[in-house]
């Protein structure tokens, strides 16, 4: 923790991606943070010399890497202990491994694990991350209540299904009972701590939701100016069983139009079977893509047509999608999502390759886009909230600390290492809002 003293610097190779294309890098740099947010940056020495006179704590060193912290804008809090559970597609794997778990998920479940998933996103550098939780609404609660201890920036759902829910209730008062709940959640969470939690409502998809479900969630949604949360077009499967529960509709995606769920607030999961004329309907409603490759590739669902979907102009993020994807690691997840590009481009030319660069900018000011939060947090600005990772390169590179490899590298490489060796043993210590909410148990020399 900060020690209780208004003028904290941070020090370090400062690194963020203002743009999809361009790193931005101050070696031996410096972040000023008063009140949580920063009020200074540039170099270490310029802003010594222009704050002369100020006590100023001065934590890490020029050895440190500081990145903003990553924005995991996908995952399910309660599915962590099934990771890397095999199924041969999402719809088997719904039912023999996901929906069991998520049962189980009470509150007394809730409350053990919210706090040691927000632990563990901390430890990985994700400083702020949208979540589903269970469809029991004390779960979910107790789930705020460990995201409000955490510190961490968190927007949370309770999940509604009232077609095959897992839930004991009747079919029939499911969507009473499960609106109810939701909004209450909403009106007790949503906004908590000047914004730092906020409430999705989250219906879970069209295969385990009826139009009624959809609509009334739609409308408390837009009633309340929160964030609303499903999946669209992840399954080839998935995708021909919507057809068959919903036939008057033009597609799936036009069935989340018709029943208002779609707007500027609303995050779409996977996306990766959409025609030309959905991605338009998505883009015209200023909709959000939650991108999670490594899901993706684990679930066998599809390659992910970036190339369109930017075309489109739609805004997208990166997804862990934990369980779905076997990691909370963003920096996997961005490995992910180029070599999801790069097979695509194996198979036709035209598909542009995305680099590690354009994965960063994704997964951190991309993403805060996405959430539309980027005036807030995402890269390093005077007057952003201070969400800052500090980074310990020497973990993860070939000879570590003995060969000291990494002095002469430049931002461009510095990323691309932390794409592709990058985890929490290279995170030193997690800031959201200027207050640490990680530290590593050894740090080591910075
Ligand atoms: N579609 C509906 N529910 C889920 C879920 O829990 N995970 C994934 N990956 N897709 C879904
Ligand atoms: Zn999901």
């Amino acid at each position: 923790m900060l020690p209780d003293q208004r003028l904290v610097g941070i020090r370090g190779f400062l690194i963020d991606a203002p743009s999809r294309d361009r790193l931005r890098g101050i070696r031996d740099g410096a972040l000023l943070i008063e009140e949580g947010c920063i009020t200074a940056y540039g170099s270490y020495e310029s802003i010594r010399v222009a704050q002369a006179g100020r006590d100023i704590r001065w934590l890490h060193s020029p050895e440190a890497v500081l990145i903003p912290g990553l924005i995991d804008v996908h995952a399910h809090l309660p599915q962590y202990p099934a990771v890397a559970r095999h199924s041969e597609a999402l719809l088997p794997w719904l039912q023999q491994h996901i929906f069991p778990l998520e049962k189980q998920f009470k509150a007394a479940t809730s409350r053990v694990q919210s706090r040691a998933f927000f632990e563990d996103l901390a430890r990985h550098g994700t400083t702020c991350a949208m979540l589903y939780a269970a469809v029991f609404a004390d779960s979910a609660d107790a789930a705020f209540s460990a995201a409000e201890e955490s510190g961490l920036r968190l927007i949370i759902g309770k999940v509604m299904m009232d077609v095959g829910s897992y839930g004991s209730l009747p079919a029939e008062k499911t969507s009473d009972r499960s609106c109810a709940e939701s909004e209450s959640l909403c009106r007790k969470w949503n906004g908590r701590d000047g914004g730092r939690l906020e409430y999705a409502f989250s219906p879970r998809f069209a295969v385990s939701c009826s139009g009624e479900l959809m609509r009334r969630a739609g409308e408390l949604a837009q009633k309340h100016g929160a964030y609303l949360q499903t999946h669209l077009s992840e399954n080839t499967d998935e995708v021909a069983l919507v057809k068959t529960l919903f036939p008057d509709r033009a597609s799936y995606t036009d069935i989340y139009a018709h029943y208002g769920l779609l707007g500027p607030r609303t995050v779409l999961g996977h996306c990766l079977h959409l025609s030309d004329a959905e991605m338009a309907q998505m883009a015209e409603a200023r909709a959000v893509v939650a991108h999670c490759p490594t899901s993706n590739f684990f679930l066998t669902s599809g390659l992910m047509p970036m190339d369109r979907l930017c075309r489109a102009g739609l805004r997208i993020g990166l997804g862990s999608d934990v369980a779905g994807g076997p990691e909370l690691n963003m920096w996997q997840v961005m490995r992910s999502a180029i070599e999801t590009q790069k097979a695509r481009h194996y198979h036709d030319a035209s598909v542009p390759v995305v680099g590690a660069v354009e994965a960063f900018h994704l997964a951190t000011l991309g993403g805060a886009d996405a959430l539309g939060k980027s005036r807030t947090i995402g890269s390093f600005e005077i007057g952003k909230e201070a969400d800052v990772v500090v980074l310990d390169l020497a973990s993860i590179t070939p000879y570590g600390r003995k060969l000291n490899p990494h002095a002469q590298l430049t931002a461009e490489d510095v990323i691309s290492l932390l794409v592709y060796r990058g985890g929490p043993a290279a995170v030193v210590e997690t800031f959201v809002r200027g207050r640490s909410v990680y530290r590593a148990p050894a740090p080591g020399l910075i």
